[in-house]
């Protein structure tokens, strides 16, 4: 029966399995999820996907509709939106308007990180006859979305994908980004009034030098119509980023398995040609100088000078080179060394590592996931496990916070956040199957 698993409550642990189906179900709005009431009260795209793997644990049908319903966005061209907006929540900025995507639900003008190919293979998996309708109608709508990465976010001859809006990364505001941003000119932008000020600390969120070059591409975005091709070739930012070209390739093998599964030839043969393009896109990221995949400015071919946990997604992607592994695999070490409670998501020898602020030190439970499922199928077993043993002890301490402190493990961003109760369920409780 689903969910039984799940239904002891006495331990500390067992505790926390029914904090999180509680967090779940109570951000649940039917078909999708908040990633958290106030703070983010919309469908957001790779947030629903790991959200989905949270309920696969105890409601594979619910599990379903929350990838079908993200696909409800899905745009003529192929794009899965980042943000899908359902009903009006004023207190949420940019909001629909500011977007203006001409879309039915409305949707930002972005995309983000798809993990959703490797999330219906979980799930195909777990029940491979209720879920085999589902799967054909899913599937032709993540091969557009996978084609439209590999056409409209690659420039001409490149592999490594582009984000064209630090949103579209899932990180922020990454160090990453900050010098492909600061030849961002923010001149002339409409004036604006954040919301998330209101809701959480200044200290941990972005600075308004960076907000205004944030509004100044959306803005852009939308002057072109949403032209997705116009805005990669000639936008004003265009950086390479490990963290996308690292999950698509991972979930372009598992959309190729699920090709397999359905028997469907010529997805398999385009699918294959994307693949073939694998290691042009991981050499391209390579830095010798740091010794890590890092992004990269595809205007000035410039790499970012410091070293995000994304690197560590290589392993994720299934890409191998023993060289190149000794060293990542001795910055993984120096990271979770450095930190107590890792694994930080910038450098934390960086001068510009900062604990508590938004994607520039934090611990994020969806990241320390994605790592470790990478380093298990490498073979990693004893970095997997520190990911995974730290994550429970975050959670169990700290609570259901959307990210974590490395250097104290206390909770920071929103509370009960759903990505984070998901993945306990998924993978970080003692209980949970390992997505
Ligand atoms: C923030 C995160 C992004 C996430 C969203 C909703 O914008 O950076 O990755 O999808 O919040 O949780």
């Amino acid at each position: 029966m689903p969910g039984t698993l799940w239904q002891n409550q006495s331990s500390p642990d067992r505790k926390c399995d029914a904090e999180a189906i509680r967090i779940l179900r109570s951000n649940d709005w039917g078909n999708y999820t908040l990633p958290s009431r106030r703070l983010y009260p919309y469908q957001w795209n790779w947030d629903s996907m790991f959200v989905a793997l949270g309920f696969c644990e105890i409601d594979l049908d619910r599990a379903w509709l929350e990838v079908e319903s993200l696909f409800e966005g899905q745009w003529r061209n192929g794009m899965a939106a980042h943000i899908v907006f359902r009903r009006d929540q004023p207190g949420y900025f940019p909001g629909p308007q500011i977007w203006d995507s001409g879309q039915q639900p409305p949707t930002s003008g972005l995309s983000q990180p798809p993990v959703a190919a490797t999330v219906v293979r979980v799930l195909y998996e777990k029940d491979p006859n209720s879920g085999r309708a589902r799967l054909r109608k899913l599937f032709p709508k993540l091969m557009r979305w996978h084609r439209w990465f590999h056409t409209q976010r690659v420039i001409s001859g490149g592999a490594a994908i582009a984000v064209t809006h630090p949103w579209e990364s899932g990180r922020d505001n990454s160090p990453d980004w900050d010098s492909p941003l600061r030849a961002v000119d923010p001149a002339g932008i409409r004036p604006y009034q954040r919301c998330d000020l209101g809701h959480v600390d200044s200290a941990m969120r972005p600075t308004m030098a960076d907000y205004d070059r944030y509004m100044k591409l959306v803005e852009y975005g939308r002057a072109t119509g949403w032209d997705h091709a116009q805005i990669t070739r000639e936008g004003p930012f265009a950086v390479a980023d490990p963290g996308i070209t690292f999950i698509l390739l991972r979930a372009d093998r598992d959309l190729k398995a699920l090709a397999r599964y359905l028997g469907y030839r010529d997805s398999l043969f385009e699918i294959e040609r994307w693949l073939r393009s694998a290691q042009r896109a991981a050499d391209y990221l390579w830095c010798p100088h740091h010794g890590a995949y890092l992004a990269r400015d595809m205007r000035t071919g410039e790499h970012a000078s410091g070293i995000s946990s994304v690197a560590f997604l290589s392993f994720y992607a299934g890409l191998a080179n023993s060289r190149r592994d000794l060293r990542l695999l001795d910055h993984f070490k120096r990271f979770m060394r450095t930190v107590k409670w890792g694994m930080p998501s910038f450098d934390p020898e960086d001068p510009r590592f900062e604990s508590r602020r938004y994607w520039r030190g934090p611990t994020w439970a969806i990241i320390n996931y994605l790592i470790a499922r990478g380093f298990t199928q490498a073979g990693y077993h004893d970095e997997a496990l520190l990911l995974r043993e730290t994550t429970q002890r975050l959670i169990m301490q700290s609570g259901f916070y959307e990210y974590f402190d490395p250097l104290d493990g206390s909770g920071a961003g929103g509370p009960e956040f759903t990505w984070t109760a998901a993945i306990w369920l998924a993978w970080a409780s003692p209980q949970a199957g390992q997505g």
